[in-house]
């Protein structure tokens, strides 16, 4: 009997072969891609529909550099798209798929095709920005402060997020933006580093001032939603600090007219961060309240503040009468949790925004 890893060993091997051989001997010829009715990409097929896009200046968001595992990527397909493949089917709810969504990043050019891509989305550019500051935050978090060299502006909405260009590789990572959208000619981004994380551990052991960078952008669907008066709530926990930031200077630039509480997670005090510009900003306006709260204190900490998980602590604090809204970012389980208690407060499901990361 063959042991498994022999077996698997040359099931890789074939399926390397099977793409070598695709590359070297199938020819797709020239297809053509039609965009929204009006544009026509003209490309040599065989690529997929997110390279092509990303050739031709079209960014679409693809927070895991097309390794299917975001599912950040999506886009109507009206016609020549091929089936859907085993990669997609998680992201891809019975609704959408009937629409035709599909993953840009799954979907090879093998014929002409026609697509529909949101007009928001084509509105997302490339800018060239340049590293005016790095800064440690705590000991796993690095501040960094970027000028828009070319375009100079970037507009955006408080809670949205620009993606990252690895230098000299064509990977992208998705970073919100802490900064406000009324400070549009230089962005702020606070970056977690992750063990063995490509883009991650570029940004904290690699770039350095002056160096000169790829965004593209914006993106989001978590963005705060202007047209409405509730009150707002926010819970963050990490780095899901950023765009809660973002919104946050915005309402202050705005004269905070909301009532608004924020509530972020941290371990230890050596994990918070922002901390004195938050208490300051509730200083300014008495109906902004900020509450940190650490999980798991050391007397070290000398922690007299609020303690237990973040959602344990929406929980004894928030009243909710029913005319909030939520802004969330942190980790899943985090986000799942609060959206629970927030429902069970009363906060209507269809007013809870979150990015989960
Ligand atoms: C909308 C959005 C906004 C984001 N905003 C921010 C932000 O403001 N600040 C920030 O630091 N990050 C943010 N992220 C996460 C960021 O995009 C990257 O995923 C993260 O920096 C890791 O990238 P990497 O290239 O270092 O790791 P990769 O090379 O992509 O991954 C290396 C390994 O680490 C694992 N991994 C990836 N991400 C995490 C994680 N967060 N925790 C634990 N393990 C992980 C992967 O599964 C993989 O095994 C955001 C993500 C999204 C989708
Ligand atoms: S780029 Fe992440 S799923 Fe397509």
């Amino acid at each position: 009997m063959i042991p498994i890893l022999v077996m698997n060993l040359i099931l890789v091997v074939i399926a390397i072969l099977l793409v070598i051989a695709e590359r070297c001997l199938v020819s797709y010829g020239e297809c053509k891609i039609l965009i929204n009715k009006e544009k026509i990409l003209t490309v040599q097929g065989g690529n997929t529909l997110l390279n092509y896009f990303a050739d031709n200046k079209i960014f679409i968001p693809s927070a895991c550099g097309g390794k299917a595992t975001c599912g950040y990527c999506k886009i109507e397909v009206l016609s020549g798209g091929g089936n859907i493949l085993p990669t997609e089917e998680v992201f891809i709810p019975r609704k959408e798929k009937l629409k035709g969504i599909r993953l840009a990043c799954q979907v090879k050019v093998k014929n002409d095709i026609e697509v529909l891509i949101d007009e928001n989305l084509l509105a997302a550019k490339e800018y060239n920005v340049t590293v005016l500051q790095i800064q440690d935050f705590t000991h796993d978090i690095k501040y960094i402060l970027l000028r828009l060299d070319e375009p100079q502006k970037i507009e955006f909405k408080a809670g949205q997020y620009v993606q990252f260009k690895v230098p000299e590789t064509d990977e992208f990572r998705a970073y919100s933006i802490a900064s406000s959208p009324l400070q549009n000619g230089q962005l702020e981004l606070i970056v977690r580093f992750v063990p063995g994380g490509l883009c991650s551990t570029y940004i904290h052991e690699v770039l350095d001032v002056n160096d000169k960078i790829i965004l593209t952008g914006p993106f989001g669907d978590f963005y705060l939603r202007e047209d409405s008066m509730r009150d707002i709530v926010c819970i963050g926990g990490g780095c899901g600090m950023a765009p809660i930031r973002s919104i946050l200077l915005y309402l202050k630039e705005k004269g905070m007219n909301r009532r608004a509480t924020y509530f972020f997670g941290a371990r230890r005090s050596r994990d918070l961060f922002f901390t004195e510009e938050l208490f300051q900003l509730e200083k300014e306006f008495p109906n902004f309240k900020y509450i940190p709260a650490l999980s798991e204190p050391k007397p070290e900490d000398n922690w007299h503040g609020e303690t237990g998980l973040i959602t344990q602590v929406v929980e004894r604090f928030l009243n909710s009468n029913g005319n909030t809204e939520a802004y969330l970012c942190g980790p899943p389980p985090m986000i799942d949790a609060s959206i629970k208690i927030l429902t069970q407060k009363g906060v209507k499901e269809f007013h809870i925004y979150y990015d989960k990361f």
